[in-house]
């Protein structure tokens, strides 16, 4: 028998590798809640409209329901001659009602079909994933505000620069998170149009209402252009994007905690929780749990770019390369929310080694451009200079192999006479620190009105 819901016109069965390449029920039953909850707006539109009986209307939408609860108890046989969530769902409601099933499918497509289920599952996750980023956020500030007077040393090139308030270095990721939920809320906003009634490409001749089934799925408006509604995967596009860039914030925690949690830095230590041991050697604490996330970001950008090329010169309007955009959309999105509560549990597990993080934090100079700062304020040196002095200040104190506080100041007067002990009172750490009260800076002040605007908005 050729396929029941097509298959009208072909007289012998699709080969069954067609069959295997054609189908996407595997991974497309994900999309089961969608598909009902837009069949049951389509079918009350569709009677208030008088294009179905209330009758019909009622039939299908209790129709529905039950298959709704099938699949949600395992019952429902899903078949991959019927290739897709929406043929299955629309198959099973007519062997339970009977003719008015035939009748849900009138002024529609499964073309706008797709295309409105995949919207409302991505709304769906990008609700999710944003709940998920501000936890992470929470995390991070509740961490932050009992390590405003933690130290460590800040790099560049990973090489020691200046000290920094460990909070600070949190709320860093804080920034990055608070980009990542605009813009997981900016696609939201743009894929919240419904391509429902836009039909196969053309629109529909049955007089429907559009606005209608908008509103009932929640959606701000319906979609303009019946030929963009059915081919447009921007709002999948933008998604993945979106969530490529949170991985890669998220990669780059993950790198910092395992340079962190090594045996050289020390600066933290994951427990029991968020460590596994090494099958030979037995004092081995190894950061999976980082490492995993690290790599996440291999899939996210994957699927990006995937769907980019698939996408990449369809003529309009639907193809059915589209189908490929949900596998792998499915598995990005899962890998950037398993991410995110892993990275939530490592947030709030890792014991820091204060200790070591400020020793490092004194050591590699960290406080020579203190001294450059000092020069200029205190002496009127212009800067160019005053970086020149403390490098040669820095060669004294690598030559005698001492910290900087540790010089003696007659040796610095010989490199500078204008040199004072004033210069002491900056070489701290702590001082270093407390001194960059620009905007933005590490200044303990700064940090405290940042958690202060961050407890704020999260609501803590
Ligand atoms: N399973 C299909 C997809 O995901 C649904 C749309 C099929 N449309 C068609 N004209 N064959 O893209």
């Amino acid at each position: 028998m050729s396929n029941k819901m097509w298959g009208g016109r072909f007289l012998a069965d699709p080969d069954i590798i067609m069959q295997e390449i054609n189908a996407s029920i595997e991974f497309d039953k994900k999309l089961y809640r969608q598909d009902i909850a837009a069949s049951i707006a389509h079918a009350k539109m569709l009677a208030h409209c008088k294009i179905i009986s209330d009758q019909d209307r009622d039939d299908i939408i209790s129709g529905l329901k039950k298959i709704e609860q099938e699949i949600e108890q395992d019952k429902f046989d899903f078949s991959m001659e019927l290739e897709d969530i929406h043929m299955n769902i629309e198959a099973r409601l007519a062997e339970l009602i009977g003719e008015a099933g035939g009748r849900l499918h009138t002024a529609r497509s499964r073309n706008d079909q797709v295309a409105t289920d995949f919207r409302l599952y991505i709304r769906d996750y990008i609700d999710l994933l944003v709940k998920q980023i501000e936890q992470l956020q929470i995390a991070l500030i509740k961490r932050a505000e009992k390590e405003i007077e933690t130290y460590m040393p800040a790099f560049t090139h990973l090489q020691t620069a200046q000290p920094v308030s460990f909070a600070h270095h949190l709320l860093a990721y804080v920034e990055m998170l608070n980009r990542d939920y605009q813009r997981f809320m900016d696609s939201r906003k743009r894929l919240n149009i419904c391509p429902l009634g836009s039909a196969a490409l053309a629109g529909t001749s049955f007089p429907i209402d559009r606005e209608m089934v908008a509103k009932e799925l929640g959606f701000d408006s319906p979609s303009a252009n019946s030929l963009d509604s059915v081919s447009d995967r921007d709002f999948v596009l933008e998604t993945l994007s979106a969530a490529a860039i949170c991985a890669m914030h998220l990669s780059r925690f993950a790198e910092e905690l395992v340079i962190w949690s090594s045996v050289q830095f020390d600066f933290i230590q994951f427990s029991d929780k968020f460590s596994t041991g090494s099958s030979i050697m037995p004092q081995k604490r190894n950061p999976d749990a980082a490492e995993l996330i690290r790599a996440k970001i291999g899939r996210i950008m994957g699927a990006y770019n995937s769907l980019m090329l698939v996408m990449k010169g369809l003529p309009l309007a639907y193809s059915k390369d589209m189908q490929e955009d949900k596998e792998l959309t499915f598995d990005a999105l899962d890998s950037l929310s398993i991410s995110l509560s892993a990275m939530i549990g490592m947030v709030y597990d890792f014991k820091l080694k204060r200790q070591t993080m400020l020793k490092a934090a004194s050591s590699g100079f960290s406080t020579a451009t203190d001294i450059a700062d000092w020069l200029v304020r205190e002496i009127n040196i212009p800067f160019r200079q005053a970086h020149h002095i403390t490098g040669q200040i820095i060669s004294l104190a690598q030559s005698k192999n001492l910290a900087l506080k540790e010089l003696d100041l007659k040796d610095m007067q010989k490199i500078d006479k204008r040199i004072n002990e004033g210069i002491f009172t900056i070489l701290s750490v702590e001082n270093s620190v407390k001194s960059r009260t620009s905007y933005g800076g590490t200044a303990p002040d700064n940090i405290r009105a940042a958690i202060a605007h961050y407890k704020k908005i999260l609501n803590i």
